[in-house]
């Protein structure tokens, strides 16, 4: 990654009052980044756009990605040199409640965020950001790899199934990689695993649920023990937007395509051996016990392949799993202090920044 590159630069942020939103935005703004964010309010109370404060450093617009008028206005005003989309109903569990309000955000807003950025004249790179719920789940051992077919049984991975399909369309008829000469954008997408870190207050979430459970009672309660999930810090797969979003700004179609961003082999833990790494780090007696499943479907078994991230861009995880939980943990032990998380928040990016 080269910190030169973003300072002064002209970013389109959307899902910023978000968990990933909030540190990708706070993480530009150290870099020196012109960020124009548009988003609705954040999704948690507390949030951590609002205990770090990440509106100050920014431009910071509500608005709604299903309402094509004012996400094309504002990205008109805006004049990105870069837009990064991460606004979405990222959880699975809501839906099953909403999955009409899930596909129109995360597909039709997506649409609406490629169709608005074709108004703006300065940009020169896209990153859409998905999941890797978005492959067809075989229970595979496995990791999947980006020429593997969509899929998604729930609403929430299906629409993000989706947005895939609708950018690799949007690229080929809108930013067709062969006249990257005549329009000058390109546009990729990016696959990761659940991610952790601090400021993340989500509802079915599996560290902020354990983290609520011992705050709470000093006991978190576990639905799928034995569930495997490539875990990675936050700021694994932000690294990734990055380094893909300068190289599609510098060397335009040759990246322009999707992208995986998920930990090390060794890093997909079961969801027990989190709540042991979790419940030790915070101490006091803190403990774990299963609470007998249920709950809607869930794939079992989930691991991303990113060798080619690895190899072409260069980028790889910087925090095993384990050292991720140990900063979460922080974090969310600062917060309870009643520190100074906008500081604390940059005080990780920076840490982070001097192991790349
Ligand atoms: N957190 C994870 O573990 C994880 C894993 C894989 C992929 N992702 C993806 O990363 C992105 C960010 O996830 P997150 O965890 O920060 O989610 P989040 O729920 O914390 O934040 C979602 C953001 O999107 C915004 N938003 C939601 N609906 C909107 C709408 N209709 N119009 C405008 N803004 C809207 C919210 O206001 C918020 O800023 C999402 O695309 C998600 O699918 C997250």
């Amino acid at each position: 990654m080269d910190p030169s590159f973003w300072k002064g630069r002209r970013v389109f942020l959307t899902g910023h009052t978000g968990f990933k939103g909030g540190w990708l935005a706070l993480w530009l703004q150290h870099l020196g980044a012109q960020v124009t964010g548009f988003s609705l309010e954040p999704p948690t109370r507390p949030s951590l756009f609002e205990v770090a404060l990440v509106g100050r450093g920014m431009r910071s617009l509500q608005g709604d990605i299903r309402d094509a008028d004012a996400l094309t206005q504002a990205m008109k005003s805006a004049q990105p040199e870069v837009v990064m989309h991460l606004a979405a109903q990222a959880l699975v569990r809501p839906s099953y409640q909403d999955p009409h309000g899930t596909y129109t955000t995360n597909v039709i807003g997506t649409l609406n965020v490629l169709l608005a950025a074709r108004q703006a004249a300065s940009l020169r790179a896209m990153v859409v950001v998905t999941t890797d719920k978005c492959y067809e789940n075989r229970e595979w051992e496995r990791g999947y790899r980006e020429e593997d077919p969509m899929g998604g049984h729930d609403p929430y991975s299906s629409s993000k199934g989706c947005a895939e399909l609708l950018t690799a369309s949007m690229r080929a008829s809108y930013f067709p990689p062969a006249e990257h000469a005549r329009h000058g954008v390109a546009v990729a997408s990016a696959r990761a695993g659940n991610v952790i870190g601090g400021g993340d207050w989500a509802v079915d979430r599996l560290v902020p649920d354990i983290l609520r459970g011992v705050q709470a009672t000093g006991v978190a309660e576990l639905r799928h023990p034995s569930a495997i999930r490539p875990w990675q810090h936050v700021l694994d797969p932000l690294a990734g937007y990055l380094i893909l979003a300068e190289r599609l700004h510098a060397q335009g179609p040759a990246f322009g395509e999707a992208w995986n961003f998920g930990p090390e082999e060794a890093d997909a833990w079961s969801v027990r051996q989190v709540a042991d790494r979790v419940v030790s780090a915070w101490g006091d007696g803190a403990g774990c016990r299963e609470s007998g499943g249920g709950g809607p479907h869930e794939a079992h078994w989930l691991k991303l392949d990113a060798s080619k991230a690895r190899q072409r861009l260069g980028w790889r995880p910087r925090w095993d799993v384990g050292q991720a939980i140990d900063r979460t943990v922080a974090w969310a032990r600062a917060h309870a202090r009643g520190g100074d998380m906008r500081k604390f928040t940059l005080e990780q990016i920076v840490e982070y920044g001097t192991c790349m």
